[in-house]
């Protein structure tokens, strides 16, 4: 077993760290303060190759592997979480199902101008009634003559209102009111009307917006996927994109712990730094030691998925693992910055803020356990497993 990062690994890592220090870092706190998205540092990002570090070469990606782009999510997040998210969603959630179910005229069509960043990709699955019950959304895709009719509401889409390919999806089968009969297409912006932006309480830097489709008619090239399988296509993306999420909070906890180690070796109480009372360094050690836990299981999961092995228990537990340790951990950082911490003069409320959602998106925690239950337990009959 080997635990070190390869050279490859370790350039992209200092690549999108030395980036995010420079870029992200100084402007994070007025992005958040003032609700704003930084459409341009995409663009930057896009010159780096990182809106498309995982994606091959002759897609138009960077072609590093999905360890690289789990680190490059770790390190923009420790900057700024609403960037992380941006990118998560747009390459995992959008660009890597297109690559994974794509014919060959729809990965080379689609791609590579989201691997260029030329684009920015979303995810639309979610519906105001369909939630964690995924399988149970309403949206139509009504058959018209070779392809398809598609009307529908979509609720709290990531990059919604700047994105330019969605990867959507629709029920084909209208007799069915399961996850079996829904399916995948790739719509672009003209498809969709943005209707609301969502007023969160962290992530402030990235969007998240409600859309309607209205009519929008597609031929079978918009088609991801078998017709009526596209529920796979929901899964399979969101198994990777959870990894990705994990890393998020990952990134998220390590910038709360930076602070905080950091205060605690200046801060004085007592006539001594607080880092020399045992209650500081308890709460330090634990913080340390479930940072580890949580980037482990990380690696872990990527390693797998990269090298093309089942992950959807190993990622939910990445992602169950690492979202509730950034939510305890941050609060740790505010507590250890006492009242600073609860103020605006130090980031650490952003991170608590920042923290909680992903204990919620890409699947709940409780979504989470429920998944992998059901693998620990070999269930896979939905009436035996969901209750
Ligand atoms: N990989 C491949 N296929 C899978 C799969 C997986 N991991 N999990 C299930 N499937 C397949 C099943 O084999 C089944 O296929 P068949 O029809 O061929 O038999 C089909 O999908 C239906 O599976 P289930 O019966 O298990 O489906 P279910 O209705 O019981 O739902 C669930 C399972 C795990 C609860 C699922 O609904 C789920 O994950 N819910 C959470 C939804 C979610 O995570 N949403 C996130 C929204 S996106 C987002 O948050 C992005 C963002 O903005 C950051």
């Amino acid at each position: 077993m080997d635990f070190e990062l390869t050279q490859d690994q370790r350039e992209i890592q200092g690549l999108a760290r030395d980036f995010a220090r420079a870029e992200i870092d100084p402007n994070a706190a007025a992005w958040d303060r003032d609700h704003a998205f930084p459409r341009e540092l995409f663009g930057q990002l896009a010159e780096l190759g990182l809106m498309g570090t995982c994606v091959p070469e002759e897609y138009g990606g960077a072609g590093a592997d999905f360890l690289s782009y789990v680190l490059v999510l770790e390190e923009l997040s420790r900057a700024d979480a609403g960037v992380g998210v941006t990118v998560a969603v747009h390459t995992s959630a959008a660009t890597l199902p297109i690559l994974a179910f794509g014919t060959d005229e729809q990965k080379s069509r689609f791609v590579p101008p989201l691997a260029r960043g030329e684009q920015l990709g979303a995810f639309a699955l979610t519906e105001a009634e369909a939630g964690s019950d995924a399988g149970a959304l309403r949206t139509r895709a009504d058959s018209d003559g070779d392809g398809w009719t598609i009307d529908g509401a979509k609720q709290w889409i990531t990059n919604g209102r700047y994105a330019g390919t969605f990867l959507f999806f629709a029920r084909t089968d209208p007799q069915t009111e399961t996850a079996r009969g829904i399916s995948a297409f790739i719509l672009d912006a003209e498809h969709v009307r943005v209707t609301r932006d969502e007023k969160k309480l962290g992530l402030n830097s990235s969007v998240t917006n409600d859309l309607v489709v209205e009519g929008a008619k597609v031929g079978r090239d918009r088609l991801l996927h078998e017709e009526n399988r596209g529920f796979r296509v929901a899964m399979t993306t969101l198994d990777g994109g959870r990894i990705g999420i994990a890393a998020q909070a990952l990134g998220i906890a390590q910038a709360a712990y930076d602070v905080a180690r950091d205060y605690a070796l200046q801060r004085r109480a007592f006539g001594h730094r607080i880092a020399d009372f045992q209650a500081i360094q308890q709460k330090l050690a634990d913080m340390s030691m479930e940072i580890d836990a949580a980037r482990l299981l990380i690696y872990r999961a990527a390693w797998l998925k990269q090298q093309g092995r089942r992950h959807t228990e190993e990622g939910a537990k990445a992602k169950l693992f690492a979202s509730e340790m950034a939510r305890r951990q941050t609060g740790e950082a505010i507590q250890i910055l006492g009242g600073y911490g609860y103020t605006k003069e130090f980031p650490v409320e952003r991170y608590y803020r920042d923290a909680k959602i992903t204990e919620i998106y890409e699947g709940t925690s409780e979504i989470q356990r429920l998944v992998i239950a059901r693998s620990i337990l070999g269930l896979t009959e939905r009436s035996l497993a969901v209750r």
